[in-house]
């Protein structure tokens, strides 16, 4: 079942709102549609944005026959979340070949969908010998946050794919999913995923996992990424931040899974990432239920950076670059 495709010239996405109490998937038919689905999380994940992105520009070069005015709603497209690199990407990608015409757009769209599959399995590889390399017991316990899972690209996920490579070679002993306030991707998403692939795990709330480590619960930290940027620096989910602080104090390696595609060399360090506030309801309520009094005024990021120093090393499809080692994204060779 994949997250996200294209059928007769419409995006289907598996509806992320409904799971884990209902696995249905939705077709979105326009513009609009593709936009709303993006900013209220029905799709979501860097790799599964970069799709979307690319397959909304095909619908668009599809539906439209004025190239100017597929590049102005593309343009709206490349706005609808602002810190996953991967929406603007996959954008851009598929404008590239708007001159080419819409068909050249679609095949742009579906190769990019195509390469997202490879890459996660070969980040899966990467990511399991590495381990193999930084953990020294026979199993594994790992710690993750968010969904990076199949749910977050197209088949298979990115950490979470490393994860289930892991299990598939039979040294999984654990995961420790964050439930990953407010919009609980880690209870709601990354729980089904490693439910349904049948692997060990003990569900935690997020303030639970700093503790949890210092106290020598998992071997290892991975993650996955919105932005990596020149000097290392990424934008995850809210939380890594503080994962990393803690997998450093507790002496255990904090790893980062991305594509290549997350990687953004044109912004220099994580000062610069914009980070999207997704404003109060989420956090003065809980579901429906208002938690907190009206009027209460709230800090809502979704996203936090964490300083390449804390990172032990960044695996992509083609690398692994080991800022444990010295390594910087410059020097290191995409193989
Ligand atoms: O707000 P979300 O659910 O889109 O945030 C997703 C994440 O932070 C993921 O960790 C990241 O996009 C990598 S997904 C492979």
């Amino acid at each position: 079942m994949r997250t996200i495709d294209w059928v007769d010239g419409a995006i289907e996405i598996i509806d992320q709102n409904l799971l884990p109490t209902t696995v249905t998937t939705r077709l979105l038919e326009t513009p609009a549609s593709v936009i709303e689905a993006i900013q209220a999380l029905a799709v979501r994940g860097a790799p599964a944005l970069g799709v979307a992105g690319a397959m909304g520009v095909a619908q668009l070069a599809d539906q439209c026959a004025d190239p100017q005015s597929v590049r102005r709603l593309a343009a709206e497209l490349r706005e609808a979340r602002p810190t996953a690199v991967n929406l603007s990407w996959g954008v851009d990608r598929a404008l590239s070949k708007l001159s080419d015409g819409a068909e050249a757009v679609l095949e742009e769209a579906l190769r990019i969908r195509d390469e997202d599959i490879a890459a996660c399995t070969d980040m899966g590889r990467n990511g399991a010998d590495l381990l193999r390399e930084l953990v020294p017991y026979a199993k594994l316990r790992v710690m993750t946050i968010c969904n990076t899972g199949g749910l977050a690209a197209v088949e298979r996920g990115t950490a979470l794919g490393v994860i289930q490579t892991v299990h598939e070679q039979g040294w999984l002993e654990e995961v420790i999913p964050l439930e990953t306030r407010p919009l609980l991707q880690g209870s709601r998403l990354t729980a089904w995923e490693l439910s349904r692939m049948g692997a060990p795990f003990k569900l935690t709330i997020d303030s639970a996992g700093p503790f949890l480590l210092s106290r020598g619960k998992a071997d290892a930290v991975l993650i996955g990424a919105d932005r990596i940027v020149a000097n290392g620096d990424t934008a995850n989910k809210i939380g890594s931040f503080s994962l990393a602080l803690a997998a450093k104090h507790a002496g255990i390696p904090f790893i980062v899974v991305a594509p290549e595609s997350t990687i953004d060399t044109a912004t220099a360090s994580g000062a610069e990432i914009e980070i999207e506030d997704r404003g109060s309801d989420e956090v003065t309520h809980w579901g429906t239920r208002q938690t907190a009094p009206v009027g209460t005024q709230t800090l809502n990021p979704a996203f936090d950076v964490t300083p390449h120093h804390l990172i032990t090393a960044i695996v992509t499809e083609s690398r692994v670059v080991r800022f444990d080692r010295g390594d910087s994204l410059d020097t290191s060779q995409i193989g």
